[in-house]
């Protein structure tokens, strides 16, 4: 486990607490949402990437044939199994993105929200690894430029002590051993082209938007 997971494993569940969060974090989760109702068919399979608490199963749940959540934190997998208690067709399970154990194109969609790729050390494997598990689409949502003021602002409300930041997208560390940065549009587009996925871009409030890639 890196720092950043062993950071999840402890207190690092705040991250998803409303109370934490600022005015602006709350309109991109509503935005967030407001994108998957549209987004999301009825009948699909998904499997949601960092699934945190569970509300994004919990909010497609009465859509979906089947939804996986995977997450390395056990405290917020053991919430999400709690808030999910009672819906049969979603679970969360214990996986690490960058090594998970489904077939490939095991499911239609694949969702990574809340800047969650721009939380996990090594990107590329990641996101490889979520273009080999997806029949259609992928869903990811991340930070814009000019957003690293609001995003001190919310880690400061999280109780984090910010020990140095860079340019590097905007690249935040923490003395409790979180790292998040900007995932760059350029880059999810070039990689995601590579991957066999084509992509289209979708502002979703001030501070952050949506890419959705589509399997060439
Ligand atoms: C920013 S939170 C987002 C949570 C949730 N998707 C949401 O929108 O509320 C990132 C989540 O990804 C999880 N995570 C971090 N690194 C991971 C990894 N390598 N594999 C799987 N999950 C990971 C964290 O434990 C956390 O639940």
């Amino acid at each position: 486990m890196d720092t950043v997971e062993e950071f999840y494993n402890s207190g690092g569940g705040l991250i998803v607490d409303p109370a934490c969060a600022t005015e602006k974090i709350l309109l991109y989760w509503k935005a967030e949402e407001e994108l998957l109702d549209e987004a999301i068919e009825e009948g699909v399979t998904l499997l949601d990437v960092g699934s945190g608490r569970g509300k994004h199963l919990k909010l497609l749940s009465p859509r979906l044939k089947k939804g996986i959540g995977i997450d390395v934190s056990k405290p917020l997998l053991n919430a999400a199994n709690l808030g999910l208690a009672g819906i049969y067709n979603v679970a969360v399970i214990e996986a690490n993105v960058k090594e998970m154990p489904f077939a490939d194109g095991s499911f239609d969609y694949t969702l990574c929200m809340f800047n969650t790729l721009g939380n996990i050390l090594d990107t590329e494997k990641a996101l490889k690894e979520m273009a080999r598990v997806t029949k259609k689409k992928i869903v990811i949502t991340s930070y814009l430029p000019g957003s690293l003021e609001e995003r001190k602002k919310f880690y400061g409300q999280c109780g984090w002590a910010i020990t140095s930041t860079d340019e590097d997208c905007d690249r935040v560390h923490t003395r409790e051993g979180f790292v998040s940065w900007r995932i760059e549009k350029e880059w999810l587009e070039e990689s995601l082209k590579e991957l066999g996925f084509n992509t289209r871009f979708r502002g979703l409030t001030d501070i952050a938007y949506a890419c959705i890639a589509e399997k060439a």
